[in-house]
């Protein structure tokens, strides 16, 4: 019998990232997420996921003046925006960009055995995302995309991009620490989808593509912008508990909630739904976390599912001032490091991947001609 979703099938080995689902842990090369959401950014983390080693001081400002110097975008994607802009949607328009980014890259004919190539296409890939996001949304709004701010962090630059405003420390930091959160999770659709493409020794750009239209989807990374979506078609704290039993009744799935391998609380959203609760008080706007709390109880008490990352990201991203349609997108401005990171393994121990399926349909039969079908 096939495993329906390859649920418990180990499809690769990787050094990058490993879980304990009946624990909540979640380990970047052996580092537990908490300590790295606590301690680290997220240039570090690009550097950790890359090189499978925590940055020297040196080697840290390397990293992160690579990824400044690499934000600016080439003229083919800088002229497309604007249609992407009128006519696609944002993760349609990002999934669009990945593959365009490959046009005018420097490395773009450099083959997929070339590591230092790859390891240099990563970290464009990774520098342009936020200025792609930016650029597209600046450009709905009708303002002008904004140049790169090389003395920004990662973080601040993206919110930058969006607002056209330095962001205060505080928020750039509680960005920071979402874009460290969401940075690599094992074997998820998305960087499975990656690793698969890559395993044709398709190029990265190719893999990105295929990665960012796995993680379109409600049921992985287009779930944070349905629980904001949801939060906001209940309206009130008083509204929460007669709603999400309806949902439940119904047999709606409640976005956020449930997840293939945490049988616990994903390690990330307890780190999020703090960040939540603190970017909450501090907007003066407290409502999004205190209904998320209540459905939280309303969901574990009716059908003990736990909260994952998509969750409480919801709430800190609309705190912070990104509108909702680009929540998936910041997302993806996070995991890019994970998945060029395992883009980069697959190649380095490549073989095709390609499972086998179980046919269920007719037995082999006499072919028919068109003349005598009826
Ligand atoms: C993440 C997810 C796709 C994992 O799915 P999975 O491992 O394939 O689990 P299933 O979808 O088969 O669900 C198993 C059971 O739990 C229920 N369930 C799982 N997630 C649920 C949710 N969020 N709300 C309500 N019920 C849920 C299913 O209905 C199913 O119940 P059944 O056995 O009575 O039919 C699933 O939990 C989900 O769809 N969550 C909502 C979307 C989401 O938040 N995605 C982001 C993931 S990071």
């Amino acid at each position: 019998m096939p495993t329906r979703g390859l649920e418990d099938v180990i499809a690769a080995e990787t050094a990058i990232s490993d879980i304990d689902g009946n624990d909540g842990i979640l380990w970047y090369v052996g580092y537990d997420i908490k300590d790295l959401a606590e301690n680290c950014n997220f240039e570090e983390t690009v550097y950790l996921l890359h090189r499978l080693e925590l940055p020297s001081a040196q080697e840290l400002d390397q990293v992160t003046a690579e990824l400044a110097k690499e934000r600016e975008l080439d003229d083919f994607s800088t002229r497309l925006l604007p249609e992407l802009a009128e006519f696609t949607s944002p993760m349609s328009m990002l999934r669009t960009a990945m593959s365009v980014g490959s046009a005018h890259d420097p490395d773009g004919w450099e083959p997929p055995e070339n590591d230092e190539a790859n390891l240099r296409k990563s970290i464009r890939l990774i520098a342009r995302t936020p200025q792609i996001i930016g650029g597209f949304y600046r450009i709905r709004q009708g303002k002008d995309p904004l140049a790169p701010n090389p003395d920004l962090s990662h973080a601040a630059n993206l919110l930058y991009q969006l607002s056209g405003e330095v962001p205060d420390e505080e928020d750039a930091k509680i960005l920071d620490t979402c874009l460290v959160l969401h940075a690599d999770h094992t074997m998820n659709a998305s960087t499975f989808a990656a690793r698969v493409t890559a395993a044709t020794l398709a190029d990265i750009h190719s893999a990105m593509t295929s990665a960012v239209a796995a993680l379109k989807g409600p049921l992985h990374g287009g779930a944070n912008e349905k629980v904001f979506n949801m939060l906001e078609q209940i309206g009130s704290l008083d509204k929460v508990e007669a709603d999400i039993k309806a949902r439940l009744d119904r047999k709606e799935k409640i976005m956020g909630f449930g997840h293939r391998v945490y049988k616990t609380e994903d390690p990330r959203a307890t780190v999020l739904r703090d960040l939540a609760r603190r970017l909450g008080e501090k907007r003066g706007e407290s409502k999004w976390f205190e209904m998320s709390e209540r459905v939280y109880e309303v969901v574990r008490d009716t059908k003990g599912l736990y909260p994952n990352v998509d969750f409480y990201a919801a709430s800190v991203y609309h705190s912070l001032g990104i509108p909702t349609v680009l929540f998936t997108t910041i997302f993806a401005a996070s995991r890019i490091a994970g998945w060029t990171a395992h883009a980069r393994e697959q190649y380095q121990n490549n073989r095709l991947i390609r499972p086998e399926s179980e046919y269920i349909g007719p037995p082999a039969r006499e072919f028919v001609p068109l003349t005598e079908r009826s």
